[in-house]
C-alpha cells in the first residue's frame, strides 16, 4: 500500500515574518541583547545544523543514536504507540531508527513530524514515505512553543523530542512547553525525551566551538536570518562567534560579540541599534540535565517517568514518561 503525505502548515509566511519582528523588538531592545534558537533555521541554518551533527567534537548525536540503536525495540513496544509524534524533527535520521523498530512490530500507523522549517520537513517526510509503504506521514510546519494544540489528534500517542532539543528553553519555558504538551495528550500516550547531560565543560564547550567552525556558522546564520527576512544590514563578519559553560544554570550560552563599535539598521522594524565592542547578543542556551530534574520536571507537569536510558559513556539519555 502506498504512503500518503499530508502537509498542515501553521506558519504562514507573514505570521512567520510577525513573529521573527516580534522576537527581533523584544530581544535586541533588552538587555543583555537575546535572539530565540527557532531563528537559525532557515534552510542554511538546518544545513548547517546537519553538519554539526556529523562533527568529531559534537557527541550528541552519536550518544543519541547509541541509545536508539540498543533500545528502540523495547521503546516501540513500551509505548504501544501507533502514532510516532516528532517535535523539532528537523531532518529525521536518527527517527529512522525508531521507525525501523516501530516496522517490525507492525503497530505503526501514523508519523507526524513537526517543524519550524518547512523545506527542511517536506524533504524529511517524502524520505521517510518513500522508505515506509504503507505509513501515513503527517507533517506539520509550526511553533512548538504556539502551535502544539494544532497536533493531530487520535491514535495512542507517542512523541518523540530528540537531539537535547528541549536544553534550548530555560526552566520557565520548559515548565510551559511539557505543561502544554502535557494538555493536549491521553491517558496511555508517551514523551520520549532526549537529553544531554551534565559533564566536563572541557567535553561541552567544543561541542559548540568546534574547530572547523561550522557552529560558528551556523551562530552567525541568525544575523544573515534578520537581514534576508528583514532588510537588516547586520555584517555577520563583526561579530564573533561565543560559546562558554554557565556552571550555575548549567547550560551552555552561545552568543555573537561586536567586534568593534557599529550601528545597525532594521528598515522593517524602524529599528537603528548601535552595539559597542564587546557587546553581546546571546542567541542560544543549552541546559545539560541530571536524572533528578528530569524526574522532577517530568513529574511536575504531568507526566510519570517509566525508563531512562544512557549511552555506554553516560553522555546523554533518552527517557519514556507516560502521561499519568
Ligand atoms: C537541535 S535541532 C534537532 C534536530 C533533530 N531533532 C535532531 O535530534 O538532530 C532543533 C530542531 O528543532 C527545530 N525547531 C527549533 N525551534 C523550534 C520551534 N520553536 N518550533 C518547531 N521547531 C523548532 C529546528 O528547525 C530543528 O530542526
Amino acid at each position: 500500500m502506498p504512503s500518503t503525505i499530508r502537509v498542515d502548515v501553521h506558519l504562514q509566511a507573514d505570521d512567520l515574518a510577525r513573529a521573527l519582528r516580534d522576537d527581533v523588538f523584544l530581544g535586541l531592545g533588552e538587555r543583555p541583547r537575546t535572539l530565540p534558537p527557532k531563528w537559525f533555521y532557515d534552510d542554511r541554518g538546518s544545513e548547517l545544523f546537519d553538519l554539526i551533527t556529523r562533527l568529531p567534537e559534537y557527541y550528541p548525536t552519536r550518544c543519541e543514536r547509541e541509545i536508539l540503536e540498543r533500545e528502540a525495540a523495547k521503546i516501540a513496544a513500551r509505548s504501544g504507540a501507533d502514532t510516532l509524534v516528532e517535535l523539532g524533527s528537523g531532518t529525521s535520521e536518527k527517527t529512522r531508527i525508531l521507525l525501523d523498530a516501530f516496522e517490525l512490530t507492525s503497530q505503526l500507523r501514523r508519523f507526524i513530524p513537526f517543524d519550524v522549517s518547512e523545506q527542511t520537513l517536506v524533504d524529511a517526510s517524502q524520505a521517510i514515505a518513500a522508505e515506509h509503504p504503507g505509513l501515513d506521514v503527517h507533517a506539520v510546519v509550526g511553533d512548538f512553543e504556539r502551535h502544539l494544540p494544532k497536533l493531530p489528534t487520535g491514535g495512542r500517542r507517542m512523541v518523540a523530542f530528540l537531539g537535547g532539543t528541549i536544553g534550548n528553553m530555560d526552566p520557565l519555558q520548559r515548565k510551559a512547553f511539557l505543561s502544554d504538551l502535557r494538555a493536549g495528550l491521553a491517558p496511555g500516550d508517551s514523551l520520549l525525551l532526549g537529553t544531554d547531560l551534565v559533564k566536563d565543560p572541557a567535553r561541552l564547550v567544543p561541542a559548540y566551538d568546534d574547530a572547523a567552525g561550522v557552529t560558528a556558522e551556523f551562530n552567525r546564520n541568525v544575523l544573515h536570518v534578520m537581514n534576508h527576512r528583514l532588510g537588516a544590514d547586520f555584517a555577520p563578519d563583526r561579530f564573533a562567534h561565543v560559546a562558554l559553560w554557565n556552571a550555575t544554570e548549567e547550560w551552555i550560552e552561545m552568543r555573537l560579540r561586536s567586534l568593534d563599535d557599529q550601528t545597525v539598521s532594521i528598515p522593517t522594524l524602524g529599528m537603528s541599534i548601535d552595539i559597542e565592542a564587546g557587546e553581546e547578543i546571546r542567541t542560544e542556551i543549552s541546559a545539560k540535565f541530571r536524572l533528578a530534574k528530569v524526574a522532577r520536571e517530568l513529574d511536575a507537569t504531568g507526566f510519570e517517568l517509566d525508563s531512562w536510558w544512557t549511552d555506554s559513556a553516560g553522555d546523554f539519555a533518552l527517557s519514556l514518561a507516560f502521561v499519568r
